[in-house]
C-alpha cells in the first residue's frame, strides 16, 4: 500500500533510535515499531481529537490523523512525530478521495486496529456568532453537510477500514453527544445526526461481532465547537477535553462490550485504574479479549 505523498504529511520518530550504531538495538527497535498498533483519528487538529491523539502517541500507537486545515494539522503532526510515527493528510471526511488516502496511509503503517470518528460539525456552515438554527429555519445545505460530516463520512471511512480492523479484531470509536438523546431546541440537526451515528454504531456492532464498536458521549468540553454553540458565553467552567481522554483510553484498554457509553460513567473506573497503575502499557488491541468492564448505556453485547 502507498502512503500518500502530501506535503502536509509528517512521519518519523523523535526517539533517536535510528542514530545508534548498535545493529541489534536497531533491529529490536524496528521490530517494536512494526508491532505497534495503528489508530486513525479524525478531527485531530484540536479539541478532543488532539487530546486523544496525544495520549495514543504517548502510549506508542502509530497514527493517521486528519482535519481540513493543513496549517493547524501540520503543527500537530510535527508535535506527534516527536513521539511516534504519524501520517497527517489534510482534508475533509466527506471527500471520497481523502478517505481513500486515510485508509491507504493506515495500511502503509501496517493496518489500523482503531478508528476514531471524532470530526464533527454543528451545522455544516460557519455560524459566525449566530445561534444554532431551529429546524424550521435550518438551511438545507447545512443540514446535508451536517449529516455528511457526522454520519456518512464516519460510515464510509469505517467501510474502507473494516478489512484492516477485522484482521486485528480492532475497534471503532464514534464520538456522540447527549444531543443525540435529549431534545434541545436548536440542536435538531446536530442531535439527529448524532442519533443516526449512534444507531449506525449499534447496527455495525451486531454485524461485526469480532470488533468492538463504541459510541461515546464525551459530555460538555471547553472546545471551539462548544464555544461556537454558545457564542459570547463564558464556557470556562466546562472541563478541558484532556479530562475525557482517560475514559476513552479505558475503552481501548479494557475492550468492554460494544454499545453506547457516557464518558462520565467511565471516568471513575479509569481514574481507579490509573491509581492502581493498571493503565498505560496494555494499549494494543487484543483479538481474543472477552467483553469486560463497564456496561454500555441501555445494555450491549
Ligand atoms: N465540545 C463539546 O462540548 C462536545 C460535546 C458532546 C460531543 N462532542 C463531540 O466530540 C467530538 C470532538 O468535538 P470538539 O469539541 O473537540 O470539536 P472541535 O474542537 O471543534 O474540533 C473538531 C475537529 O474536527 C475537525 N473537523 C471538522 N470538520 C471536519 C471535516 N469535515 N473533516 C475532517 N475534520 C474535520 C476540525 O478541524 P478542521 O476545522 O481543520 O477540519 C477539528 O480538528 C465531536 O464529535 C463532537 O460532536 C463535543
Amino acid at each position: 500500500m502507498n502512503v500518500p505523498q502530501n506535503t502536509d504529511v509528517a512521519a518519523g520518530h523523535g526517539t533517536g533510535a535510528a542514530h545508534t550504531t548498535d545493529a541489534a538495538r536497531l533491529a529490536s527497535a524496528a521490530s517494536a515499531a512494526s508491532a505497534a498498533p495503528v489508530a486513525v483519528v479524525t478531527g485531530a487538529s484540536r479539541g478532543l481529537g488532539l487530546a486523544l491523539a496525544r495520549a495514543l502517541a504517548a502510549e506508542g500507537w502509530r497514527l493517521v490523523v486528519t482535519a481540513r486545515h493543513a496549517a493547524e494539522l501540520s503543527v500537530v503532526a510535527a508535535e506527534l512525530a516527536a513521539l511516534t510515527e504519524v501520517v497527517a493528510p489534510a482534508g475533509s471526511v466527506v471527500d471520497d478521495d481523502h478517505r481513500e488516502r486515510l485508509a491507504e496511509a493506515a495500511a502503509g503503517l501496517g493496518g489500523a486496529g482503531l478508528l476514531v470518528n471524532n470530526a464533527s460539525t454543528l451545522t455544516g456552515y460557519d455560524l459566525a456568532g449566530a445561534p444554532l438554527p431551529r429546524l424550521a429555519d435550518f438551511p438545507l445545505p447545512g443540514l446535508l453537510e451536517t449529516f455528511e460530516v457526522n454520519v456518512l463520512g464516519p460510515i464510509a471511512l469505517t467501510q474502507l477500514l473494516l478489512p484492516q480492523l477485522r484482521e486485528r479484531g480492532g475497534a471503532v470509536l464514534n464520538l456522540s453527544s447527549d444531543a443525540a438523546v435529549e431534545a434541545y431546541p436548536g440542536w435538531g440537526g446536530y442531535g439527529a445526526s448524532k442519533a443516526a451515528l449512534d444507531h449506525a454504531s449499534a447496527v455495525l456492532a451486531e454485524e461485526e461481532r469480532e470488533l468492538r464498536v463504541w459510541a461515546v458521549d464525551p459530555g460538555d468540553m471547553r472546545t471551539r465547537m462548544h464555544q461556537e454553540a454558545f457564542p459570547g458565553e463564558d464556557i470556562s467552567d466546562r472541563p478541558l477535553p484532556g479530562t475525557v481522554v482517560p475514559a476513552l483510553l479505558a475503552l481501548v484498554h479494557d475492550r468492554p462490550a460494544s454499545g453506547r457509553y457516557r464518558a462520565a460513567d467511565l471516568l471513575p473506573r479509569a481514574t481507579a485504574e490509573a491509581a492502581a497503575g493498571a493503565t498505560g502499557a496494555a494499549a494494543a488491541p487484543e483479538t481474543t479479549a472477552a467483553p469486560t468492564g463497564p456496561a454500555p448505556v441501555g445494555g450491549g453485547r
